[in-house]
């Protein structure tokens, strides 16, 4: 949700600042805009391609900073693009998050003769950093005295053209990391622009700057009183966070499943004696054997990834279960006590709904667990622990290998806490032996893709479509329907398969088909006659069922096979189809699927 970028170094700034855009684009595409002290600012409407091909030749430096803008405050104009200026054209400033009290600092600053040429929060800061400079006489201090003043929400990248070798930042809850080189150093939202230089990254906390030239970081605390921030490695590869030949990142994730089950359960479970090892909740293992209650927290897909485990933990482990959106968990008033654990799930681990739900959680004294793929982010590091994906960067908008390995981590963790209460050994030898198939049944599905192709093509004329599915794949079914609807822009509805007749089958005629999932589970015969009630009203049925079920081809108009497993496992075979039909539909309809019109990847506002 926006992506900062800035480097200084002996490179030429422009190639490794656009370079850097690249991998970040799925933060935002409404606007780009560079800035290089030595040559100016250039600034685009629309994705980081449009900004390349503006950006001159000669448009030359060592030193500079980026922006990809998702818009909050103003339209997408190039005007509203970042980076944004103070009056001289001296100070640039590229924000991602909001500055809630711009308006009041606006006035005052008008008053005092700034002029204002967007309708940004974020040129406020370029103008109050101008404003300060002339008190303090000092770039860094100027800084300071600025974001002292402000309230809201940031990760910045400040450029000082009379100081073109340093670049400052600042971070308040929104994602920075500092990138470590050779004689450079680097900025940004995230680790992906800067991979390709350095795998050495300090991730900026909450009110701490941080000020880089070349040779050097400093990193200060808003009392400009020192921080020395730990430098860690990223494991990720610079190959991960590329296409690797396919068209788009959504293709090539949902093809990464069977390695990304298989990294998300590595080391991870003893089969012998049917166990989970997770190190990450050995620090608070005995406190989670008293747990009474888990609320789980998340947004989005991550939020139907919750969904299935609350039914994982409810029937495996017997602990009660709720689920809970983030943006409104942190709005109402939860009746949370020190035997209830709140257990955030997130992709990113910067979703501001999700980090703001467990800092509430955390005030009223629970105890907060994290299942985070992006490491070092925001919520791995505020949460008590947790266990990581180990999915690698997820670039594509739509969620879809990290959704597989949070429904695996949810098995994981409903077996480590499972086999803490009332789970037999054979029970929990059953669940890991499973597990350790899944990767070869995903296979045989990612195996279909040409005939999901051929479906998706089929109904592609389709302008609405409804997903149904019961008990465990009822959650998968409202998964289903938001990957259609984020990437295809149709109406798309997940239901549960027996709330049809309360509404939702009013709609069905022959023009609104069903996406029907029938696997052969414990509730196979109900799904069959919901079928039944869908076929009586002249509905299209794609039914996703458990290979060797004939009778589905009875009802069924489609029908796409998936291998059979546990039914609480089932979920990580089922999403697959669904993701693939999702894609395969969008092409279709020839829309960019890694770059949905108003979505942006990692969402840090509210
Ligand atoms: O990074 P997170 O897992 O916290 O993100 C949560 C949602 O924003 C995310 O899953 C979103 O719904 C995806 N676009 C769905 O494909």
């Amino acid at each position: 949700m926006c992506g900062i970028f800035a480097y200084t170094g002996k490179k030429n700034a422009a190639e490794v600042l656009l370079d850097g855009l690249t991998s970040l684009e799925y933060r935002g595409y409404d606007s780009a805009g560079i800035f290089i002290p030595e040559a100016g600012t250039v600034k685009a409407v629309g994705a980081v391609g449009n900004l390349k091909a503006k950006v001159p030749q000669n448009f030359k430096g060592q030193s500079g900073i980026a922006h990809l803008r998702w818009a909050t405050h103003g339209e997408p104009t190039e005007i509203n693009a970042h980076p944004h200026s103070d009056c001289a054209g001296e100070i640039w400033v590229a924000h991602n998050g909001i500055i809630e009290n711009y308006k009041e600092i606006k006035d005052k600053l008008i008053k005092k003769k700034h002029t204002f040429v967007s309708d940004t929060d974020t040129e406020v800061l370029a103008h109050l950093i101008e404003e300060n400079l002339k008190k303090e006489n000092d770039f860094e201090k100027a800084v300071i005295a600025s974001l002292r003043e402000v309230r809201g929400t940031y990760g910045l990248a400040i450029a000082y053209s009379k100081e073109p070798e340093k670049i400052i930042t600042g971070r308040m809850g929104a994602p920075v990391v500092l990138g470590l080189g050779e004689n450079e150093n680097f900025i940004a939202s995230d680790p992906s622009p800067i991979l390709r230089h350095t795998k050495n990254v300090i991730y900026l906390r909450d009110g701490e700057i941080a000020v880089i030239t070349p040779s050097s970081h400093n990193i200060y605390t808003l009392d400009h009183n020192r921080v020395i921030g730990t430098p860690e490695t990223i494991e990720w590869d610079i190959s991960q966070a590329q296409k690797g030949g396919y068209e788009h990142f959504m293709l090539k994730e949902i093809m990464e499943a069977p390695e990304v089950l298989k990294n998300t359960i590595r080391g991870r479970l003893i089969v012998k004696d049917g166990l989970a090892k997770l190190g990450g909740l050995e620090s608070v293992a005995d406190k989670l054997r008293d747990v009474k209650r888990i609320i789980i927290v998340a947004c989005g897909t991550a939020y139907y990834a919750g969904l299935v485990g609350e039914y994982m933990l409810e029937e495996y482990a017997g602990i009660p279960v709720e689920v809970e959106v983030g943006s409104e968990f942190r709005y109402r008033k939860p009746v949370i006590d020190g035997d209830t654990i709140l257990l955030a799930i997130s992709q990113s681990g910067e979703t501001l709904d999700t980090l703001e739900a467990i800092r509430e959680g955390k005030r009223k004294g629970a105890l907060a667990l994290g299942v985070v793929n992006a490491i070092g982010s925001t919520i791995a590091r505020e949460t008590d622990a947790g266990i990581y994906n180990h999915a690698g960067p997820e670039i594509g908008v739509a969620s879809t290998k990290a959704f597989i390995s949070q429904l695996t981590a949810l098995s994981l963790i409903t077996l480590f806490l499972g086999r803490q209460r009332q789970m037999s050994a054979t029970m929990g030898k059953r669940i890991a032996e499973e597990l350790l198939l899944l990767p070869e049944k995903i296979e045989a599905i990612l195996g279909q893709k040409e005939y999901l192709q051929s479906l998706a093509e089929k109904y592609a004329d389709s302008r609405d479509f409804l997903y149904i599915g019961r008990k465990y794949n009822y959650p998968i079914a409202l998964e289903g329907a938001l990957k259609l609807k984020e990437i295809s822009y149709i109406h798309a509805e997940g239901c549960g398969a027996g709330e049809m007749k309360h509404g939702p089958l009013a709609m069905i005629d022959e023009n609104f088909p069903t996406m029907a999932i029938a696997l052969r589970d414990s509730v196979y015969e109900k799904m069959l006659s919901n079928m039944q009630e869908i076929k009586a009203r002249k509905g299209k049925i794609i039914a996703l069922a458990t290979e060797g079920s004939e009778e589905v081809r009875g009802v069924a108009d489609d029908v796409i096979y998936v291998p059979k497993t546990l039914e609480m496992l089932s979920p990580i075979l089922s999403a697959i189809p669904l993701q693939l039909f999702a894609y395969y539909f969008a092409r279709q309809k020839g829309l960019n699927v890694d770059r949905p019109r108003n979505l942006a990847k990692s969402v840090t506002v509210e």
